[in-house]
């Protein structure tokens, strides 16, 4: 399958685009440790250190025109023939253009005339270092002499200033140069310890570093550019106004003949070095020994090898071998690198977040990383404690924090009354991936009371204690300032158009209520016995099935439509998501988290739900949030009646949320409905539409525009969405029905009956399960287990000690 643009390589795991003009940026991040770059299809994005506001090392313009300018861009002079290998920003027409995106890196080639140029961009793994790898061959039958340009913007580091306050940015700009090395170092002789390194591996002919004198003036853009256009650098040094990196190269090459050089970004902490070598001059000693490091013969390509082994590692805990290719290669390979992303940056760096206004988000985390951990749960615990050290001893939490300084933000607004519930979520899988029940009883106390130290648990019960005690008139779960969807504000009541819906309104004596979050507390509390069980504490465990029945017992009382459940009560006690709405009859959430926590198994409600949601929800291109979708806004529903119909939380398809619908179809049994709703929203599904959908048709989209917007089946805000971790729990727990369980792997699949096998591998705690599906027609249903030829009873697969490999038979039927 392929589409004009590009095309799946599923061997080499890349995503291989052909052409530049793609219909929106394709995006790439770079790094997976500290040091994070986002990389478009013609090298658009910028590099940032562990935060994308507070230490961004180079300079992006957002919503720019043309929409994606700047970046990491080489410009060749080949006898005053001038381009770029990726396009971008000259434009001229190349005789070839591909870009590979891959796990960490974008590989970019560019020929024109019989020069080929191509790119490696990555990063280092546990470095922070960015490497450009540029390989310049003469594919012609003729000497060629070549002048090539390096060209990058650097970022003063904290970005909101940088983009904004430039009465004091024009003034402040310092950088030194000494051999291939330009030294970023605004601000170091204050008080900062720390520089950006922007050097060649080999020795250059010329370099600049003030922009205007690279353009040519400040009239000039970066597509006219005068010193590649003049194939000479001019050797500015820049004083204040906008300092860049740009270095020449001229290279003389035979026919045939090639050299490979690279350029080296990085990040330079300067520690407890003294700061200068002499009065205004840089103390160089680090910055010199890392470019000394991949000067090295072999050492590039070395840690490129790395990045690549470290991906193979990571990714062989899950792989799966099932019939319908999307499903395999988005599970196999891009959900779960999608996956890393989110886990890393939350919602705070892609092409749709500028990276200066969301730190990581509570609720976001969280579920981030019920796809992450069994990538790495070393990391996934750690952050679990961070997350948890945010929370405030009321219960509430911080709804954001900043990951350079962990500390709550407390301008994004708070008191959104799901934001702690997600936090068992997360801490149970984390608990049934690793067995390490020691997380439990980790310190961490809580924002409000420096120096305090309660575990972990005890957040774990303050977070079930304050939904049971914060409820409404009707006995629901209050929704405070608004539950996982921050649009539906019903305390709000804002009629100032400058004020923000995320932060405005008064949430202290509200009453209005939210289903959703009753379905979560469901999900939460059995999750709580559960693990209470497996800890031996009956009594807890009791205590928390109580809780439960109690909340299921409201929710059936008071939320149950006729057809489906309600999505909320307002401040004034009126439903919503209710027949006697007029507009916004019913919502997807509590649809999902009701069927999920439980509600309606017993008395055909959670199939008469998920039937509703089918009728009157389900397109081709996934399932809209809401219908009908509001015409005009609502002063007591706030934000969400605000988009026009058709996007975001106004009857979107938010692709996040139909993720719980397609493990509620798994949970009754429809194996046919939960694969066909997931193709619905499956990216690499819509390469045969791309012209309709334009997003990246390697990662989940935040957002595809509904059937009541012009734009039906459009794509928005790719990469940085809950789509991806829920994704892979939907496709990898539900369809698949590979469940980490707290002692053993259970077994449930719900698929297609025309499944008739598949195969999954699967690392848990260290051994390998080589797991064999045979079905014989039906969608759910394990009659037989055989672990290592023996049958078990049951479908839970006992654990084998780490470094064992186990063979698994299962038949369905
Ligand atoms: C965005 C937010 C997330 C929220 C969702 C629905 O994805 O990051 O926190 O739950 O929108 O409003
Ligand atoms: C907007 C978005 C929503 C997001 C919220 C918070 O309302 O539509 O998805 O969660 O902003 O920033």
């Amino acid at each position: 399958m392929s589409n004009q643009y590009g095309h799946f390589d599923d061997e080499s795991r890349e995503y291989v685009i052909t052409r530049p003009d793609t219909p929106l940026p394709w995006l790439n991040y770079l790094g997976s440790d500290e040091m994070f770059g986002l990389c478009t299809n013609t090298a658009g994005g910028y590099t940032f250190w562990k935060d994308a506001k507070l230490r961004r090392l180079t300079r992006y313009r957002y919503n720019n025109v043309p929409m994606d300018l700047g970046g990491r861009y080489l410009y060749v002079n080949d006898g005053g023939v001038v381009w770029n290998p990726m396009w971008k920003p000259l434009k001229t027409a190349l005789d070839r253009y591909e870009c590979r995106h891959g796990l960490g890196y974008t590989k970019i080639t560019g020929e024109k005339n019989g020069v080929e140029v191509e790119v490696l961009y990555f990063i280092v793994p546990g470095e922070n270092v960015e490497i450009w790898r540029t390989r310049v061959t003469n594919k012609s039958g003729s000497k060629k002499d070549i002048q090539l340009f390096s060209y990058q913007e650097f970022c003063f580091f904290e970005a909101l200033n940088d983009m904004t306050n430039y009465q004091r940015t024009y003034s402040i700009g310092e950088v030194e140069i000494e051999g291939s090395a330009i030294y970023h170092k605004t601000e170091f002789r204050e008080r900062r310890s720390h520089y950006t390194l922007f050097a060649c591996t080999r020795a250059i002919d010329g370099f600049d570093t003030s922009r205007d004198a690279f353009c040519g003036s400040v009239h000039h853009g970066l597509h006219e550019a005068q010193v590649p256009a003049k194939g000479k650098a001019t050797n500015s040094k820049a004083f204040g106004w906008n300092p860049i990196g740009s270095h020449q190269v001229s290279l003389s090459l035979e026919p045939g003949a090639s050299e490979t050089m690279s350029f080296v970004l990085s990040y330079v902490d300067h520690g407890d070095l003294p700061k200068f070598k002499a009065p205004f001059v840089l103390n160089k000693q680090k910055g010199k020994e890392i470019l000394a490091k991949y000067s090295a013969p072999g050492v590039v390509d070395g840690a490129f090898a790395q990045l690549k082994a470290d991906w193979a590692g990571i990714l062989s805990n899950f792989q799966a071998d099932c019939p319908d290719e999307h499903a395999r290669r988005m599970l196999n390979t891009w959900n779960q690198y999608q996956c890393m992303a989110t886990f890393n940056l939350s919602r705070s760096a892609s092409m749709y977040e500028t990276g200066i206004g969301r730190g990581m988000g509570f609720r976001d985390s969280n579920q981030d990383l019920l796809g992450f951990v069994h990538l790495v749960p070393e990391r996934a615990r750690q952050r679990i404690l961070d997350i948890a050290a945010t929370q405030l001893s009321d219960g509430t939490c911080y709804h954001q924090y900043q990951p350079l300084t962990k500390k709550g933000n407390a301008d994004i607004g708070g008191d959104f009354y799901d934001d702690h519930l997600w936090l068992i979520l997360s801490t149970c899988a984390y608990i049934k991936e690793t067995g390490d029940k020691g997380i439990l009883k980790e310190p961490v106390g809580y924002a409000d009371k420096p120096g305090s130290k309660e575990d972990l648990l005890h957040h774990l019960e303050t977070s079930i204690a304050y939904t049971m005690k914060k409820r409404g008139p009707h006995g629901l779960p209050l929704i405070g300032h608004a539950d996982w969807n921050d649009c539906l504000n019903l305390n709000c009541f804002s009629t100032e158009p400058n004020e923000s819906f995320q932060t405005a309104g008064d949430v202290k004596d509200s009453k209005a209520e939210s289903v959703m979050i009753a379905g979560l507390f469901l999900y939460a509390s059995r999750e709580m016995a559960g693990l209470y069980d497996w800890m031996g504490q009956k009594s807890d465990a009791a205590r928390m099935r109580e809780q439960y029945a109690e909340m299921l017992a409201v929710v059936e009382k008071e939320a149950w439509d006729g057809e489906w459940y309600r999505r909320a009560y307002d401040a004034e006690s009126r439903p919503v998501g209710s027949k006697e709405n007029e507009e916004g009859k019913i919502f997807i959430e509590s649809q999902g988290w009701c069927v999920l926590g439980g509600a309606g198994a017993d008395n055909g409600r959670a199939k008469q739900a998920m039937e509703s949601v089918h009728k009157h929800l389900y397109t081709k291109n996934g399932i809209v949030l809401q219908q009908p979708a509001y015409s005009t806004y609502h002063l007591e529903l706030g934000e969400v009646t605000s988009y026009p119909p058709g996007v975001k939380e106004n009857a979107g398809i938010f692709c996040h949320n139909n993720t719980w619908i397609h493990l509620g179809w798994c949970l009754l049994g429809e194996g046919e409905r939960a694969l066909e709703y997931y193709l619905s929203i499956c990216p690499s599904a819509k390469e045969s539409q791309i012209e309709t959908y334009r997003a990246e048709p390697y990662v989940y989209a935040q957002m595809i525009a509904g059937k009541d917007a012009p734009v039906f089946g459009e794509a928005k805000n790719a990469w940085l969405t809950g789509t991806a971790a829920w994704t892979f729990v939907s496709v990898s727990q539900g369809i698949l029905g590979v469940q980490p369980q707290y002692d053993g792997l259970k077994l449930d699949p719900c698929v297609p009956k025309a499944w008739k096998s598949f195969s999954i591998s699967r690392r848990f705690r260290g051994a390998t399960y080589e797991i064999s599906v045979k079905n014989s027609g039906v969608c759910k249903g394990v009659k037989k287990l055989t672990v290592d030829g023996k049958t078990v009873a049951g479908n839970v697969i006992p654990l084998s000690p780490a470094g064992s490999t186990v063979r698994v038979e299962i038949e369905m039927g």
